[in-house]
């Protein structure tokens, strides 16, 4: 598979990267810590070489207990750390239903240290600011990822869910080599980063790229998900935002066929083959979904394939989570 380089950092990376989140946080009750650490370092095993994980990723363990997905990440990876890259985030906390921003100075130099601690190593590959934080200036938060990188504990920097002028802000006090939006066939309204991306040499991390499953055409409004699941209230699976992402779904599952692949790989091949800036990370839990996803990088879109796509999505409305 062709690596992508992040930013302009000489870090390369496969074109599909792993997001761990799921493995703790969103999907019902945490896995299993043991399992978990296997599937990671299964992943590697099988190509990933992109790693993605948060502060805030925490879920429930069977027992009781809080499962740390940045734990789960670095358990699986330390003996490896020098063939993988790492990426977390700081500057968000969950509290009850709602997000807790802070990404004051402080609050991210003691975040560092428990990632660091967590993640059982000397440096991040990779460290986003999760949120924007409008008590917080974008030059106040380069400036201290400017500090951290001199210092060596972190080698490059990013943001999540970042807009054009506070991206710009940043990037001119401390270059930022990776945003990590939302990006999906059903959630298409950052593209207007994409200019921006490239003028600045900034590598565009899709987070949530099959629509937190849906596009892979494995689910119905009467899948079922386990309390604690997020997707149990995710407007794209309701029967409603459902039957508007029927016409994708079948669009998805014809070309699938035509390209001998699987929906999911079809949903992410149209990104990355769009831009050579752009780098997945879905997540999953299941060993064959691992390989599947991992191998989408491999599928060939030609432009005219990718046009064709873009010009039915734009005839399309979604109800998806994110939602603009
Ligand atoms: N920066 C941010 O604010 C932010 C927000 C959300 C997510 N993220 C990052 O993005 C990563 C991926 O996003 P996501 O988990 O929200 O969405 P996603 O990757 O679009 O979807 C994941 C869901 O799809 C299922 N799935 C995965 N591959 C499949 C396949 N081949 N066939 C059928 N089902 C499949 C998974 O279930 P199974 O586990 O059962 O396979 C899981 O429920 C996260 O792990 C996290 O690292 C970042």
């Amino acid at each position: 598979m062709k690596k992508r380089q992040i930013g302009k950092t000489g870090i390369y990376v496969n074109t599909v990267g792993l997001g761990c989140m799921g493995f703790s946080h969103a999907y019902g009750m945490a896995e299993d810590k043991d399992t978990a650490v296997h599937m990671i370092r299964k992943a590697y095993a099988l190509g990933y070489d992109f790693f993605d994980t948060a502060e805030c990723y925490t879920g429930e363990n069977a027992d009781g207990t809080i499962s740390y997905n940045e734990e789960l990440v670095g358990t699986a990876l330390k003996d490896i750390r020098d063939k993988v890259i790492i990426a977390t985030k700081f500057g968000v906390q969950h509290k009850g239903d709602h997000l807790e921003l802070d990404s004051s100075p402080q609050t991210i130099r003691k975040s560092l240290e428990g990632s660091l601690e967590k993640l059982q190593t000397s440096y991040i590959d990779l460290y986003y600011q999760h949120r924007i934080d409008p008590k917080v200036e974008p030059e106040v938060v380069a400036g201290v990822m400017k500090e951290l990188i001199a210092e060596g504990k972190i080698k490059a920097w990013g943001i999540s869910e970042v807009n054009e002028d506070y991206l710009r802000r940043a990037h001119a006090v401390c270059p930022v080599s990776a945003i990590q939006n939302r990006y999906s066939m059903m959630a298409r309204w950052h593209e207007n980063l994409f200019s921006v991306c490239e003028e600045l040499g900034i590598t565009y991390v899709a987070f949530s790229p099959m629509a937190n499953g849906l596009l892979t055409g494995q689910f119905t409004p009467e899948s079922k998900f386990e309390k604690g699941d997020f997707r149990n209230s995710m407007p794209q699976y309701q029967a409603e935002g459902y039957k508007k992402a029927q016409a994708l779904l079948a669009l998805l599952k014809d070309m699938a066929n035509q390209k001998n692949c699987t929906m999911a790989q079809l949903s992410m091949a149209w990104m990355i083959c769009k831009k050579d800036f752009i780098i997945p990370i879905p997540g999953s839990r299941k060993e064959n979904r691992l390989t599947e996803n991992f191998n989408s990088g491999n599928i060939e879109l030609t432009a005219q394939e990718i046009k064709r796509i873009d010009d039915s999505l734009d005839t399309m409305d979604f109800a998806v989570f994110g939602g603009h």
